[in-house]
């Protein structure tokens, strides 16, 4: 028997079961209430209000424009939907970088008014200042190393992060770091599978890959390029379960077609 299916909530502590017992974590992204409530009844461990928003949502080239408030709309949208999945929300950027009670105050406000269970930040050693103060008002942390977007214009490309003996070892101290400072779970971006996995093996909080091979304890993709419905970004690690936008695109086509040629609305459809 999994952790995972009698379970009514997930929890952190969840997820630090499935860990302990071998079982994968699954996460996805969600931004808007109908697509969450889908994800909830599928039975999603863990849904993100990632601040890949930016790119998806709001059409932005990167993940930095997003604000707080945007943000907090979208993860409010998202909570309405959701009995089940644990509810984590991207800290955007500027909001908790390098002043620790700004991080705090733009954490509380996540929290309380959006009513989500977690907040996720970029970076290690640089931001564990702010992870201490937020984890001290009692708001668990998940972290997120290697790729890290909000740091696009320090790496200059989203290519593999980590591939380099020097800043491997720094993942991996960063990841211990933010163990030892109190995070739950830790997403890994981008990075060689087997750094990935050396990560996962060595700590004991849950470590959720994206593009970061199969041996760590959980996964982690943007739904709309899972679904086909974003069509520019085509990464390797990207699975395809469907063409959403080929699908919509048709039904959308069929409706004019049958609105010009007074096909809709026919005797059964008017009042
Ligand atoms: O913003 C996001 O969607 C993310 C995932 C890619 C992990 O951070």
């Amino acid at each position: 028997m999994s952790v995972h299916s009698d379970i009514k909530k997930i929890t952190t502590h969840v997820l630090q079961n499935m860990k302990f017992n071998g079982e994968k974590i699954s996460m996805l992204t969600a931004y808007d209430y109908s697509l969450a409530r889908i994800l909830d009844q599928s039975g999603i461990d863990v849904i993100l209000v990632g601040d890949s928003a930016s790119n998806v949502m709001a059409g932005f080239e990167t993940t930095l424009p997003i604000t707080l408030d945007m943000m907090i709309y979208h993860a409010s949208s998202v909570v309405r939907a959701v009995d089940r999945a644990l509810v984590v929300v991207d800290m955007p950027f500027g909001t908790y970088q390098g002043n620790s009670k700004l991080a705090l105050s733009s954490a509380i406000r996540i929290m309380k008014e959006t009513g989500a269970s977690a907040v996720k930040l970029e970076g290690g050693s640089e931001i564990v200042e702010s992870v201490q103060r937020i984890l001290s008002a009692g708001i668990p942390v998940m972290g997120h190393l290697g790729l890290t977007p909000q740091s696009i214009h320090k790496f200059g490309t989203y290519v593999v992060r980590a591939k380099e003996d020097e800043e491997a070892e720094k993942l991996i101290s960063d990841a211990c770091l933010l163990q030892e400072t109190g995070a739950f779970a830790i997403v890994i971006e981008k990075v060689p599978a087997q750094l990935a996995q050396k990560v996962a093996e060595k700590l004991k909080i849950p470590i959720i890959g994206i593009g970061a091979g199969a041996f760590v304890d959980g996964q982690v993709l943007v739904l709309h390029d899972m679904l086909g419905i974003t069509q520019e970004f085509s990464p390797r690690f990207l699975r395809r379960y469907h063409n959403l936008s080929e699908e919509i695109l048709i039904a959308v086509k069929q409706y004019i077609t049958d609105v010009k040629n007074q096909d809709f609305p026919n005797e059964k459809e008017q009042y």
